[in-house]
């Protein structure tokens, strides 16, 4: 067996008491980490429409899941049911959105390629409708899923394989162990691979910035070495992939038959720096952008190997945009996104996703998720997963990349209906996944079946509405209506003098 160690363990942190931060309510049984509203400018999403999909992890994580929340930091939904999830997004496949997320063991975070797990594809109805995976011993690893455009139809993965080596050339063990890293174009009709590529065919020792003096990794089948770590996967129009390798600190660019067309970065880069900036260190999520002139990236700025030895090159982790000329084989900087209100670097995970006017940087490791006016630069909007507090950088809370869709572009569709809880005459509605709801109206009757007088309408007030019980008779139900009035839903009626669901 691999040993999975979080990051926090890795770095050395102490295990802290579960559960200090999570938020609960009355009326779910959710338990969710605070999401924290650092900074925001009265320009940015005025009406609060997003809607940021998030996977915290961590030490100080009592209950791993996914969440979504708005601008203003209310929850919208959440599920811890499938635990541990990475990438949460909303990707189309065949016509229709999809929530798309990796759910399995494992740790973005250490020195090594991981994640045995499965990729679901969730309907907006919060159902796993479909589960894709690599074709591989040790299934899919958490760090790509990626539906390729436009034809969405098929999918990019990562995975890794575990394989003997001869580590000799680098001060290893000539029996060695090496963590061979595999991608995958997958049809996610059929599951079938339509492209499957490795980096032991492709990708030197030599290229590594792993010192295996350091890390002691390669000795065992547990603990092989991960020269590579590829943690992203995009597809040009002509056919050629680029993956983002964090232990090369590389891009490669990979043709259809296998070959390696160009390194960005890294030890053996053919790309000739104009001007500043244009370097990165540990880098996550490359993306072609912009008519593919441009990469897109998260720059973490540094990385941990082990405990003690965390590789510090970049004092501040930053979301960057590279244009690069292919003819003259030149890179540049045209974007750079800082984080506020501090500036730190990011040793593991993050990422950098625009949308329409504005781009959205994922700190990773460190919980921030920010966003700027791609014009400007400037910082539209600040938050952090969990509380604001420094403790739990690098460790106790984190967030493997940062997406966003929104209510103009999802409507949430329960299965469940709104769900009360009545405590001490007062009266808890939620509704779990409901994207739309406006106002709740509590309703009141002499017996279950007689539920039907409206004693008030209020306001919806974040993810749980307290709702006085006064004027109510025994028995009480609570309907959840739009903006324009519809009912979109009504709870079951419960019984007001004990608080138990009496029907339907
Ligand atoms: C619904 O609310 C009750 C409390 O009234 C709670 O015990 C239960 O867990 C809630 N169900 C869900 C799915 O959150
Ligand atoms: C594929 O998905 C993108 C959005 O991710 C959408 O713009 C495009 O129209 C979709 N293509 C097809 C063929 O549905
Ligand atoms: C989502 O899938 C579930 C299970 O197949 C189905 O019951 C539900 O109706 C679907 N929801 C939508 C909105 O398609
Ligand atoms: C998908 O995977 C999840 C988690 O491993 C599992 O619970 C579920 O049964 C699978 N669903 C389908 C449709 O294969
Ligand atoms: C992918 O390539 C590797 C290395 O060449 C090979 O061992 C593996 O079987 C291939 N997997 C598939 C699904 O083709
Ligand atoms: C690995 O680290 C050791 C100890 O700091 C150092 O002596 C050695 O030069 C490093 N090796 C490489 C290849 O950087
Ligand atoms: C692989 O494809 C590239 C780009 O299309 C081409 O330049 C190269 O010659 C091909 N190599 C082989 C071995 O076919
Ligand atoms: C590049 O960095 C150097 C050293 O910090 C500085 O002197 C120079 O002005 C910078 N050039 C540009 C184009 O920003
Ligand atoms: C910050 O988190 C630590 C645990 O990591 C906790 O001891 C401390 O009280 C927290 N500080 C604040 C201000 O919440
Ligand atoms: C920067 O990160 C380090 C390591 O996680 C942490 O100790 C430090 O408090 C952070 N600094 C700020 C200003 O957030
Ligand atoms: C009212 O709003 C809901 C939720 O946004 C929407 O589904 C429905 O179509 C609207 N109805 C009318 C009549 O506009």
């Amino acid at each position: 067996m691999r040993s999975l160690l979080p990051l926090a363990t890795v770095l050395g942190l102490v295990l802290r008491a579960h559960g200090l931060f999570e938020t609960t309510f009355h009326s779910s049984s959710v338990v969710v980490q605070p999401f924290t509203i650092l900074e925001r400018s009265p320009l940015y999403d005025p009406h609060d429409t997003n809607l940021f999909l998030i996977c915290p992890n961590g030490v100080a994580v009592a209950q791993p899941g996914a969440a979504i929340y708005k601008s203003n930091g209310e929850l919208v939904w959440a599920d811890s049911k499938f635990g541990n999830c990475y990438d949460f997004n909303v990707q189309m496949y065949n016509g229709q959105q999809y929530l798309t997320m990796w759910v399995g063991a494992g740790s973005a975070a250490v020195g090594q390629q991981m994640g045995f797990g499965t990729v679901l594809m969730m309907n907006s109805s919060y159902q796993v409708v479909m589960n894709v995976s690599a074709v591989n011993p040790e299934g899919t690893d958490l760090h790509e899923f990626n539906i390729v455009k436009p034809e969405n139809k098929t999918a990019l993965i990562t995975a890794f394989h575990t394989i003997p080596m001869d580590l000799s050339s680098i001060g290893g063990p000539v029996d060695g162990w090496y963590s061979n890293g595999v991608i995958q174009e997958i049809d996610i009709a059929t599951g079938a691979v339509l492209f499957n590529w490795t980096t032991f065919d492709h990708i030197s020792l030599l290229e590594s910035y792993n010192n295996i003096s350091l890390t002691g990794q390669g000795s065992s089948e547990a603990n092989p070495f991960d020269a590579v770590h590829i943690n992203s996967i995009d597809k040009d129009r002509e056919g050629n992939y680029i993956i983002s390798a964090r232990h090369s600190q590389a891009i490669y660019k990979i043709a259809a038959n296998g070959t390696i067309l160009w390194r960005l970065g890294g030890k053996m880069s053919d790309f000739t720096a104009i001007g500043n900036d244009t370097e990165f260190h540990f880098q996550h999520h490359a993306r072609w952008r912009m008519d593919e002139t441009h990469i897109s990236l998260y720059d973490d700025g540094a990385a941990v190997f082990i405990s003690t030895v965390n590789v510090i090159d970049e004092p501040v982790a930053t979301g960057k945009y590279l244009k690069v000329d292919q003819e003259k084989m030149t890179v540049s900087l045209t974007k750079r996104f800082f984080p506020s209100p501090n500036r730190n670097y990011t040793l593991a995970e993050g990422s950098t996703e625009p949308y329409g006017d504005t781009v959205i940087v994922g700190y990773g490791s460190v919980p921030w998720l920010e966003a700027y006016s791609f014009e400007t630069e400037k910082l539209l909007f600040s938050a952090v997963i969990g509380p604001n507090n420094a403790s739990l950088w690098n460790g106790g809370v984190s967030n493997y990349r940062a997406f966003k869709t929104s209510t103009v572009e999802f409507t949430g569709h329960p299965t469940q209906p709104p769900n009360v809880s009545v405590t001490g005459g007062d009266i808890y509605v939620s509704w779990n996944g409901a994207t739309h709801v406006a106002s709740y109206t509590l309703l009141t009757g002499p017996s279950v079946d007689k539920v039907s007088k409206a004693v008030t309408n209020v306001p919806k007030s974040g993810f749980e509405t307290k709702i006085s019980g006064e004027g109510s008779q025994d028995f009480i139900s609570v309907a959840a209506l739009a903006a324009n009035g519809t009912t979109l839903g009504q709870s079951a009626v419960y019984k007001i003098s004990d608080g138990n669901a009496a029907g339907y």
